[in-house]
């Protein structure tokens, strides 16, 4: 009997450290690598802080006197720090954060001490209930990964801080995409095109991809362009060149034009595939629409 118990003890306090270990990975991480991460990955961040921010709650609440347990007071907190941790995550205050390290980490820390609170409180408040809370805050972080929750306008921010545009190259990095059309694809996921060009005809912060390649394209200036090889390259490596009627001039971000050509790219690999993949879209695809030669593929 006695042997189960310190068997117990032990899977406690060793549930704990894990716990807080996990954790405080989630919460220091952003101050080393504060540049390095993309939204997905940052948000399995916070998925990672509540798991450990629930195991150590875990712990913590199987240590209350029994006296304490079960009483209706703990419903206010597991009910109220979700929400709290949820305020602390909204999408609107990344930008900010990105150029503050510091308050990011304070952000990070603030999180994780609602999720402790929110799995402590359901359990003290019924017992059994920790575990669902747990899975719900890990789940609610790991949709905020995949997308959910996310609005373009944000992403725009986001994406157009400096912290974040520096980091692009990185998080292109090498890729095993097949053909052109699907590294351009997987591209305009990474480098977050995807953040103002929809890829449904509908018209974001930018236009939609859908028929771009080979349609007339109407200028602020009044003048109308077909969009070839030459005005997609320009318009992604030149943003600031090209001023379409109906979008707001300098929101496309400048800064694609050093991860995408230069000496690191002469080949252009990269760029092209990214044209490639924008004819795809396009029922006027032609060769002059497509990118030269070598990196024209299949369709
Ligand atoms: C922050 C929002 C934003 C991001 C991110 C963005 N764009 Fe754009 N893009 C725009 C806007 C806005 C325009 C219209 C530009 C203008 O009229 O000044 C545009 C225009 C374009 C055009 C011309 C489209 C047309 O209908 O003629 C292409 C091509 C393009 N972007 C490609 C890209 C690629 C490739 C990426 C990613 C590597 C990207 N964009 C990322 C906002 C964005």
């Amino acid at each position: 009997m006695s042997n189960n118990m310190t068997l117990k003890r032990i899977a406690l306090v060793g549930s704990g450290i894990a716990g807080t270990v996990i954790m405080g990975y989630g919460i220091l991480v952003v101050l080393f690598s504060h540049e390095m991460t993309t939204i997905p990955i940052h948000h399995l961040l916070h998925a990672d802080m509540a798991a450990g921010a629930g195991m150590l709650a875990m712990a913590l609440a199987a240590c209350l006197p029994s006296r304490e347990r079960e009483r209706s007071g703990w419903v206010l907190p597991a009910v109220l720090a979700p929400a709290v941790g949820l305020l602390l995550m909204w999408p609107s205050e990344y930008a900010y954060l990105m150029s503050h390290p510091w308050l990011h980490v304070l952000d990070h820390l603030g999180i994780a001490v609602c999720s402790v609170l929110a799995v402590f409180a359901a359990q003290a408040y019924v017992r059994g209930l920790g575990w669902p809370m747990l899975v719900l805050l890990v789940g609610m972080d790991a949709a905020a990964a995949g997308g959910f929750g996310v609005s373009p306008g944000n992403r725009e921010a986001l994406l157009s801080s400096p912290a974040f545009a520096a980091t692009e190259n990185t998080v292109a990095g090498p890729s095993q995409a097949a053909s052109p059309e699907a590294l351009g694809k997987q591209l305009s996921q990474s480098l977050g095109c995807i953040a103002c060009h929809r890829m449904d005809g509908i018209k974001g912060v930018g236009p939609s991809w859908i028929n771009v390649a080979g349609y007339p394209q109407k200028l602020t200036d009044g003048t109308t362009v077909v969009a070839d090889y030459s005005f997609l390259r320009k318009a992604i490596l030149h943003p600031e060149e090209v001023h379409l009627e109906g979008f707001p001039a300098g929101a496309m971000p400048t800064s694609y034009r050093t991860m995408l050509s230069g000496p690191q790219h002469a080949d252009e690999k990269e760029l092209n595939a990214l044209i490639s993949y924008i004819n795809t879209l396009s029922d006027r695809s032609s060769p002059a629409t497509q990118p030269p030669a070598p990196a024209a593929s299949g369709k």
